[in-house]
């Protein structure tokens, strides 16, 4: 008590020169102070660690059609609660979380041409913050129309953040780093390090039917709130009661532990599933990276990937090596190609005539693999929507448990945006009726993930990110290595990616010069770094057998019991080490940007006294990601909790590593 107070005395000296708080709220470590008033009617809130401002002086409120929230608000009253409770993951980077948290709710008042009541609930937890408005129902109001919400994060310093634009292609941009002060509109999760031991996330968490809030630059280091806006220009369309999804500030010591705070799934509603147990996270492999490199076709032809034949060897494989499930992109009735249908013709229950589904599914079956279907809708989700109830009925006749989806292309419907509230009401509706014939989403093109896992634990795993194709086509000639040592601490944040790493084989002779920009050692550490409970081994079957590196790929798990980050600096290099859920062995993933890294890794995080074995995938003599790509040393040693491995990562390199208890 006697620390909280200190820190809450020192915080309120730095904040001097703000508004005068009316209410303080203490995290309950008692490191974070979050305190909230009135400037002349307008609400406000400022975010302290120890003695420092992370968050200034932000004012929040939201501009509906007719009125506004936080112009000439009052408090009406405010009321206290705390929550400490463990909860399980279905599945995820470790099973226990905790959810521990202290609550102010300020029941406002707003003097306009309407008079107005709501709410803003704050909650403050040792890694960061989350807050949310509620307007309840009241008068003859029953719905509003909101035009923007104005709700600011005013950063206390010009940090220098992470950043990828806002509503850029499904968030497959890259994220490049600038002062707060240089960012225009900007996409969330945004990550700052405002010095080396104070690293800020801005993000959101359960976005379900409103629109995804996008920040602005309105001034020096002032963000607000943009939210994405329908074709119309208004942003939300909501009913009363309505509880907006909660902005969250994440705030860590280390970049680690911006991976690993779980305050946007504390954000998020428990587990709406009764019976999960047929959510089953896996490894994947799949008709896909010969589509991308251009060896085979999803339409139907000469060169066609998903034909009968070709999935039975997928699954013959699958079954072989232990991998859960195998995708067959290409196999419906589709875009383009000879049947020249458009968009909104696709068909999600019709095969070409040389992929018979039911005999592959059942083949797929008595192999105990799960056969993966596709529905790329090219952006038309009213057609995925139409045919969403015959395709679900097609999965569960024929056991099929998982779908992957892609809005590829085009703007929703022809007109609305991957991040509008239209787009999000549609995403959603895939999920909860996925959920009630048991098929689990892998969503590409998605809106930005926001921690809706923990409700529907069949949503496992999103795109949103510049992920793996791009290594295939992209006139760049392959993605940088600095992407995938700044994604973790940027767009990772917001979730599982399906990133789909292990590529083996990097050069294509249909495109030179266009390839993954890695080592081996580290395109099979991403497996690890980058985290996905459907976890994809990209590359063509036959590039694997024989080779040595595909031994890690195939035995990494995808649900771990825990997860801790040994060494991170974004932009740079970022270490991963995870127990699997199932057993007491550990898998370890090191990776670096574009310069090569000696380091020497303390394995503390194994259990005390016990035995391990290592074995080490590491980059050879003379590997360098873009002149020498393919040199893997495997070695194996006894390890402990006091052992301190060396690690040599080099250009664009990487490690990755199997500790098995003995
Ligand atoms: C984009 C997706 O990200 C990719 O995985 C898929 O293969 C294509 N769309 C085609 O649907
Ligand atoms: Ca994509």
């Amino acid at each position: 008590m006697i620390k909280q107070l200190f820190w809450a005395v020192l915080a309120a000296l730095a904040v001097t020169g703000c508004k005068q708080p009316n209410e303080q709220l203490l995290s309950p470590d008692g490191n974070l102070l979050l305190e909230f008033g009135i400037d002349n009617g307008r609400p406000f809130y400022t975010l302290a660690r120890g003695n420092k401002l992370v968050v200034d002086t932000s004012y929040v409120g939201i501009e509906m059609a007719d009125c506004a929230l936080g112009i000439k608000s009052s408090i009406n009253g405010v009321s206290r609660q705390s929550h400490d409770e463990t909860w399980q993951q279905v599945w995820g980077e470790e099973t226990n979380v905790r959810n521990n948290y202290n609550e102010l709710k300020v029941s406002l008042t707003e003097a306009g041409q309407k008079v107005l009541n709501y709410s803003i609930v704050f909650r403050l937890f040792d890694d960061g913050a989350g807050f949310r408005y509620e307007i309840p129902e009241q008068g003859d109001m029953d719905s509003i129309v909101i035009i923007d919400e104005r709700t600011q994060f005013n950063m206390a310093s010009d940090a220098r953040a992470w950043f990828a634009p806002w509503d850029y292609e499904f968030y497959e941009a890259l994220y490049m780093p600038s002062p707060v002060s240089e960012l225009d509109t900007v996409s969330t999760p945004l990550t700052m390090e405002m010095n080396d031991s104070l690293y800020v996330t801005i993000h959101q968490a359960a976005l379900t039917d409103y629109a995804f809030m996008n920040l602005e630059n309105v001034g020096e280091t002032r963000l607000q709130s943009y939210l994405s806006p329908w074709s119309t220009g208004e942003k939300v369309f909501a009913r009363l009661p309505l509880t907006t999804p909660w902005r969250t500030i994440i705030v860590g010591r280390t970049p680690g532990d911006l991976m690993l705070s779980r305050l946007m799934l504390n954000l998020n509603e428990p587990c709406a599933i009764e019976n999960t147990d047929w959510i089953e996270p896996g490894r994947y492999i799949g008709i896909w990276w010969s589509l991308h490199r251009r060896d085979e076709t999803w339409n139907m032809g000469p060169n066609h990937g998903a034909t009968t034949e070709n999935a039975k060897k997928y699954i013959d494989f699958a079954a072989k090596y232990g991998y859960q499930g195998v995708l067959a992109e290409g196999w419906n009735k589709s875009w383009g190609g000879d049947y020249g249908l458009k968009e909104s013709e696709v068909s999600f229950t019709e095969a070409y005539p040389d992929f018979d589904i039911a005999e592959v599914a059942a083949y797929a079956r008595e192999k105990g693999v799960s056969l993966i279907t596709h529905w790329e809708t090219y952006g038309c989700a009213s057609n995925l929507e139409a045919q969403l109830d015959s395709a679900l009925a097609l999965c569960e006749r024929l056991g099929i448990h998982a779908a992957k989806t892609g809005y590829a292309g085009k703007p929703f419907d022809g007109k609305e945006l991957h991040s509008s509230q239209y787009a999000i009401r549609h995403y959603r509706k895939v999920i909860e009726e996925a959920a009630k014939h048991q098929v689990m989403i892998d969503n590409h093109e998605p809106i930005m993930p926001t921690g809706l896992q923990r409700t529907y634990p069949n949503l496992m795993t999103q795109e949103g990110v510049r992920g793996q194709e791009y290594n295939a086509w992209s006139t760049d000639g392959g993605t940088l290595p600095m992407h995938t040592v700044t994604i973790p601490f940027t767009r990772g944040l917001a979730g599982p990616m399906d990133y789909t790493p292990g590529i083996l084989k990097l050069e294509n002779e249909k495109r030179p010069g266009i390839r993954p920009q890695t080592t081996i050692a580290k395109e099979i550490a991403l497996a690890v770094v980058l985290y996905s409970p459907l976890q994809m081994s990209a590359d063509m079957i036959e590039n694997y057998e024989g080779n040595p590196a595909f031994e890690f790929l195939k035995s990494t798990p995808a649900t771990w019991s825990k997860t801790v980050v040994p060494e991170a600096k974004i932009g740079e290099y970022v270490t991963v080490a995870r127990r699997d859920r199932d057993s007491d062995d550990w898998y370890v993933g090191a990776i670096t940007g574009e310069r090569n890294r000696d380091t020497e890794l303390s394995l503390d995080f194994l259990e005390p006294g016990a035995k391990y074995r290592a074995k080490i995938f590491a980059d050879g003599p003379g590997a360098d990601y873009a002149v020498n790509p393919y040199p893997l040393t495997v070695t194996e040693q006894e390890v402990d909790s006091k052992t301190v491995l060396p690690l040599h990562l080099a250009n664009g390199g990487g490690a990755a590593v199997i500790i098995k208890k003995l």
